[in-house]
């Protein structure tokens, strides 16, 4: 094989209407459709390298990877298998967000990877492929290959074909939505995503409606944000956040994320907004807490939170970038 090497950057997302529990474990296909706004400004850039490297090599943010939570490895191996090829790759991958910023560095990470390693193989492929390629790594981060607000395609058939994401809206169409995220001082996460949904789907009484009304989540969401409606988007993202913890914290035993200074976000999102101040909130698997709000409450929402005992960290992000290749290698 002639040596390749590609680079790629992606960005981080942060889900409005979760995906929480899967029908099928190895192909990674979700009982739900979800939507997400993908978060402009914060990347993860990767480089691979197929060549004559003994093993595959994996450097994240300039440490060498031994134990691999997704699987990095698995994921090579498919993209070798698909490009009928044997070479072992040298990746290198750089977050300009620290892993402490609240933010999934494993979505942006392993779609930037997919995009890389594909290019690098000397595959071609278009972008409804490499979402489904990159769900087979980790379900949520078929979502950062695509711009803006992006749909994933719960789909109906067995093996995935019709798994897939795409935009529903591009990142200029609404310029105005803003996610600040509120970090909530270091506790290591107990229970990962994968396990806990899992359990979740074994065990939660609740389980069935919380699918029933995601799908129904999910119109709403995506109408408005087809007609710029920030209160039925903001309204109805924070109601789906507040049911998929439900279902957590139904789940045996329980999955509680949330710390005390998240519920404290939660209570002052609640107050803020019945003062006029309009903002909703939403959390993944975590105590960190994303706050939605309208480019001109930004600042103030932002000074609100940092005053907020225990929060250590703010960020702002507005709709952003799918997916690219980029010239500059890593190495
Ligand atoms: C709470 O995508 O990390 O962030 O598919 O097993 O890799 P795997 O799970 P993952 O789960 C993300 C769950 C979530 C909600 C969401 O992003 O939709």
């Amino acid at each position: 094989m002639k040596q390749g090497k590609a680079t790629a950057v992606a960005s981080p997302n942060m889900a409005l209407v979760k995906y929480w529990g899967k029908r099928n474990d190895k192909l990674i296909l979700p009982y739900n459709s979800s939507l997400s706004m993908t978060l402009g400004g914060f990347a993860t850039k990767t480089t691979v390298e197929f060549g004559d490297y003994n093993n595959d090599t994996i450097i994240i943010n300039d440490e060498q990877l031994k134990k691999d939570e997704k699987d990095i490895v698995g994921h090579l191996e498919r993209i070798r298998h698909m490009a009928g090829i044997k070479e072992k790759a040298k990746v290198v991958s750089e977050s300009n967000f620290p892993i402490s910023s609240g933010l999934a560095s494993s979505a942006s990470g392993l779609a930037a990877l997919t995009l890389a390693a594909t290019r690098a193989a000397g595959l071609t492929m278009n972008e409804r492929e490499l979402t489904i390629l990159t769900r087979l790594g980790s379900g949520s981060a078929c979502r950062s290959i695509c711009e803006g607000f992006v749909i994933w395609h719960k789909g109906e058939r067995n093996n995935g074909s019709d798994s897939y994401a795409e935009t529903v809206a591009k990142k200029n169409h609404w310029k105005d939505f803003t996610m600040i995220t509120a970090v909530i001082s270091e506790a290591k996460k107990k229970i990962g995503s994968r396990a806990g949904m899992a359990q979740s789907v074994a065990t939660c009484p609740f389980y069935k409606n919380w699918i029933k009304s995601s799908e129904e989540d999910l119109s709403i969401i995506k109408k408005g944000i087809l007609e710029k409606n920030f209160t039925a988007v903001g309204s109805c993202a924070e109601n789906n956040c507040l049911k998929m913890h439900s279902v957590m914290m139904t789940t045996k035993p329980p999955l509680i994320y949330w710390l005390p200074a998240t519920l404290d976000i939660i209570r002052n999102v609640i107050i803020w907004r019945d003062e006029g101040l309009e903002s909703y909130f939403t959390i993944d698997a975590g105590q960190h807490v994303n706050v939605i709000c309208l480019d001109r409450d930004a600042k103030k929402m932002e000074r609100s939170l940092q005053e907020i005992s225990d929060v250590t960290k703010t960020t702002i992000s507005k709709p952003g970038d799918g997916a690219k290749i980029v010239n500059d290698n890593l190495f």
